[in-house]
């Protein structure tokens, strides 16, 4: 089954061909990144803009680099949630006028579902039940993968997420949006032992995070040092910052792990590319005898291979929509598209 995904929830406008859920014909990206980082963040309103001038472009390369034509695909899938609402809308509209023009049924994907399955990409053995570590710009969760189409989200952050806490820490120390991506080059050269940061916990909740704390200490680290007159070593407080926010990454993720008893683990999202995040969690894995999947480093950020994926099997479970599928900000990851209500705020 050939399947044409297509994403644009944030400031990414992605196209790919992929078959039976797990091979990849093509994935083309277009990035927006550049026009967004003079604002330090995106601006909502121009990755909109940006997503229409671009989404015809990218569908049609990703097309023509599968080397297949929209008469050969089977099904269309869109990211429908959650995001900007203005950029979903520009992916999720153009899915609904494609899949009307050519009658292909449509198959409305959950995002962070679909960076779930940017390991189904990459690990063509991997299936459920496994325990997947979610951490993205937005999103930070612990979710016990049931089945393909069946998640449970059993940790979660209680403020920022971890993606949110790099790019705001970076930001903090100088570094250009979106900054956890350098914070995370920038911290190889440093000492991580050589700031003290509190190791975050949440009382009677031992598997949820909380980095908002991290990030404070982090501005005082900066602060007291401006005001006595001393220099910040960068690299260094790189380096103790990504320290922290992994060992409570990786703390909370195996102890939920020993809770459940689960022997297959994986990470998703665009934080799942950072260094410390992958190297420590392969050392735990060994060390207590469980198996660690890493999405492939050009699957870890924002794409349409793994909407195209994640629709596979969501198509298999019955999940498509009709014409009055719409986009939504808010919906969590356990929450079927059919049965999202309202403004999906559930
Ligand atoms: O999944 P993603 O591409 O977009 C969302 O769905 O949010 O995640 C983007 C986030 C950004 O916060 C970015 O700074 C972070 O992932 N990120 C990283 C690294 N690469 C991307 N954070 C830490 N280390 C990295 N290597
Ligand atoms: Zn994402």
């Amino acid at each position: 089954m050939l399947i044409l995904g297509i994403e644009s929830s944030c400031d990414e406008t992605a196209a790919a061909v992929v078959q039976d859920g797990r091979t990849i014909l093509s994935s083309v990206i277009a990035s927006q990144i550049d026009k967004h980082k003079i604002y330090g963040g995106v601006v909502p309103e121009i990755a909109s803009r940006l997503h229409s001038e671009a989404i015809v472009g990218v569908v049609q390369e990703a097309l023509a680099q599968s080397g297949k034509a929209l008469g050969d695909m089977d099904a269309v899938a869109v990211t429908y949630a959650p995001g900007l609402i203005g950029a979903l809308l520009v992916g999720v509209n153009f899915a609904k006028g494609l899949a009307l023009s050519t009658g292909l049924p449509l198959i409305p994907v959950h995002h962070l579902r679909g960076h779930v399955a940017s390991n189904y990409l990459t690990s063509p053995g991997l299936e459920p039940p496994f325990l997947c570590l979610v951490v993205s710009g937005g999103h930070s969760h612990i979710v016990q993968v049931e089945d393909y189409t069946k998640l449970k989200i059993i940790g979660r952050t209680r403020d920022d997420a971890a993606g949110e806490a790099f790019d705001k820490a970076a930001r903090a120390m100088g570094i250009p949006y979106p900054g956890g991506v350098e914070l995370d080059k920038i911290a190889e050269g440093g000492d991580p032992d050589a700031y003290k940061l509190p190791r975050p916990r949440v009382d009677g909740a031992p598997l949820d995070y909380s980095f908002s704390g991290l990030k404070t200490a982090v501005l005082n680290i900066l602060n007291n040092a401006k005001q006595k007159g001393e220099e910040v070593r960068v690299p260094d407080l790189c380096a103790s910052y990504r320290k922290a926010v992994v060992r409570s990454l990786a703390d909370n993720f195996m102890k939920a792990a020993q809770q459940t008893g689960a022997k297959k683990l994986a990470v998703a999202g665009g934080v799942s590319a950072n260094r410390l995040l992958r190297r420590e969690l392969t050392r735990l894995c060994q060390e207590t005898g469980r198996e660690l999947f890493l999405p492939d480093l050009s699957l870890c950020g924002d794409n349409a291979a793994m909407i195209a994926s994640q629709g596979y099997y969501e198509y298999l479970a019955g999940g498509t929509a009709g014409m009055n599928l719409n986009a939504y900000a808010n919906v969590p990851l356990d929450v079927d598209a059919k049965d999202v209500k309202g403004e999906g705020r559930r």
